[in-house]
């Protein structure tokens, strides 16, 4: 069983055929898919889904939406980490790549993010792109448990990473042929190493281009296993023993 830790399954992409989507996902041996949402809306709408699929989500405001925080808003996914389905805080982080919202917003939302995830015990779930050295200097502030999801940083937060512990999640990005981070997925520890899809983004080989979907989480399983010298059916156990820790005992639960 391989569990898909970071999929937009609310994403507009998936209106016509969620259901199918799902369902392929059991089908391929996806025991479990996090719906991971980016503004409070996608936070509602993650919520709903986990319900309506049996699965889990994520709660929170993405760095390219971080001018959208408000004190409301700060309230409300407070109030959503209530809910029984909700398993981590995120996606957020800082995206100085895109600049979708000032830096000093993205950097302040992100730390509010951090002290809810520390305060409620639960894990956060980042997203982090050309903002090495302040999301290193963010990361050392906290206490949280962190994901580093769809990993493609530099050396430094991958050192960092490393050195606080961190979850660090690899996407269908393993699987280009321009990937240049091999050294990465195999110095992340066996039992700090998860699988993520990241769709309907990042499809993996053969898929690229096409929307990804939770079942071809078993195409960047396959290459990282690849990568690590292990044989697939030791890293999925490994990923899956991982994402229970890390998230709870809740994402093992089979997908209806
Ligand atoms: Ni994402």
């Amino acid at each position: 069983m391989l569990v898909d830790t970071h999929c937009h399954l609310g994403d507009e992409r998936f209106d016509d055929d969620r259901s199918q989507v799902v369902g392929r996902a059991r089908d391929a041996g996806v025991g479990h898919v996090v719906v991971i949402a980016d503004t409070l809306a996608a936070t509602t709408r993650a919520i709903e889904l986990a319900n309506e699929h049996g699965l889990s989500a994520t709660a929170g405001v993405h760095p390219h939406a971080a001018t959208s925080w408000t004190p409301r808003v700060a309230q409300a996914i407070e109030q959503a980490v209530g809910d029984p389905t909700v398993v981590a805080i995120g996606e957020a982080g800082l995206d100085y790549y895109y600049d979708n919202s000032p830096r000093e917003v993205q950097r302040k939302v992100f730390a509010a993010q951090l002290e809810l995830a520390a305060r409620r015990d639960l894990p956060i779930v980042v997203h982090s792109r050309d903002a090495d050295d302040d999301m290193v200097a963010l990361l050392e502030d906290s206490d949280a448990t962190v994901v580093l999801h769809s990993f493609s940083s530099g050396n430094d937060v991958l050192q960092a990473g490393l050195d606080r512990g961190c979850y660090i999640s690899f996407s269908g990005m393993v699987t280009f042929r321009n990937w240049r981070n091999v050294d990465a997925v195999r110095a992340v520890a066996s039992d700090r190493i998860l699988v993520e899809t990241d769709a309907p983004y990042l499809a993996p080989v053969p898929y690229r281009g096409q929307r990804n979907e939770p079942a071809f989480v078993a195409r960047v399983a396959a290459k990282v296993a690849e990568l690590r010298g292990v044989v697939v059916a030791e890293l999925a156990r490994q990923t899956t023993a991982n994402a229970a820790r890390c998230f709870g005992p809740r994402v093992t639960l089979q997908p209806n």
